[in-house]
């Protein structure tokens, strides 16, 4: 079996790029036919929920713009086995090894589900993604800047690229840089990462921006504090501590202070936030705070019952309930 399978649905095939799935778009009875076939379960959370399932049966199965905004980390190419990760804090391994995919196979696992959340985001609303250079093969590869151009050949705009600077994350280079205090003495420095702005374009003018339509009591109520986080919220540069270990059991959480960052500057109180790759539910558990519906889609069960622990819920007490979102009434 190989190892990519883990980040795929179990029983069924990607869709291909071109099946872009006109299947289950406008209502609930579809979604709810689609989430039987493709065997993925929903647990109901305060403004929101979190599935558990491959985000892209989810995805297929969900109403064409629906999410004002999209946030989300996508699983890293090899750097984290996150299945085997599981397997380590059951004790059932006492290690978890690289998990071993190619670039090309990466490319497509990621270009299918971004390309799906293009449909599903509405017009003038924001993808917004968390995401490195990693070391591949011994070699450094520039994955956020292959990302832009993979976003952009599926139709989303890009509009801006924030550096998080980890503010105490531990750098190798300057260790490094201490032995051998040399000019071309290369290791990369670690301790930035990047969340890439896009936004999907609309075809009405009237559509190009979530800010448009918006009421002045609504603009009001979702001002935006620009005094909050030592003013950072008007830079492209902002430092926020990573988290240890201890704060979060998953091994790649971003801060909920990320998470608050992009909600807020990016969507209104009452709009839907969708998080394709939830992890321990960081997304959930901010817009839950900054009171935005929220849909978390994990596809192991584990992170989905410690996010659903970290809102208060539990994955024992669950009932299928009817999708958070309403269905598009034909006109
Ligand atoms: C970088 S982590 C996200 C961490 C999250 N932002 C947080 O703060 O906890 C990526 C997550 O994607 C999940 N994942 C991998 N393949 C997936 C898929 N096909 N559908 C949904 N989730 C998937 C992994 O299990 C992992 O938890």
């Amino acid at each position: 079996m190989s190892k990519i399978k883990m980040l795929t649905p179990k029983a069924k095939a990607p869709a291909r790029a071109g099946q872009k799935t006109r299947r289950a778009r406008e209502n609930v009875a579809a979604y709810a036919a689609s989430a039987a076939t493709a065997n993925f379960v929903e647990y109901p959370s305060g403004r929101g929920r979190i599935i558990h399932g491959d985000c892209l049966d989810v995805l297929c199965a969900l109403p064409s713009d629906e999410f004002v905004l999209a946030f989300t980390s996508p699983p890293y190419l090899n750097a984290i086995n996150y299945a085997q990760h599981v397997d380590k804090i059951k004790g059932h391994v006492e290690r978890w090894e690289r998990e071993k995919v190619s670039y090309a196979e990466y490319r497509e696992f990621l270009t299918t589900r971004f390309g799906e959340l293009l449909r599903v985001v509405k017009p003038g609303g924001y993808n917004i993604v968390n995401i490195a250079p990693v070391g591949w093969n011994g070699e450094r590869i520039a994955l956020p800047f292959h990302f832009v151009a993979w976003m952009e050949e599926l139709g989303w705009k890009f509009r801006e690229d924030i550096i998080w600077e980890k503010s105490i994350a531990r750098d190798r280079r300057s260790g490094v840089l201490l032995q051998h205090p040399f000019p071309g003495y290369y290791y990369p420095s670690l301790v930035s990462e990047y969340v890439l702005i896009f936004q999907k374009p609309a075809t009405k003018k009237d559509r190009e921006n979530i800010y448009w339509n918006r009421s002045a009591e609504e603009k009001k109520r979702n001002q935006i504090d620009l005094s909050d986080y030592q003013g950072e919220m008007s830079k492209n540069v902002w430092k926020i501590r990573p988290l240890s270990p201890q704060e979060n059991t998953h091994p790649a959480p971003f801060p909920l202070e990320l998470a608050e960052r992009i909600i807020k500057l990016y969507s209104y109180e009452g709009d839907a936030v969708i998080d394709i790759f939830a992890g321990s539910g960081q997304t959930n558990l901010a817009c839950e705070k900054l009171k935005r519906k929220h849909l978390g889609i994990e596809i192991l069960k584990e992170y989905v019952a410690y996010g659903l622990k970290r809102l208060g819920r539990s994955c024992a007490k669950t009932t299928r309930l009817k999708f958070l979102l309403k269905p598009r009434s034909k006109k």
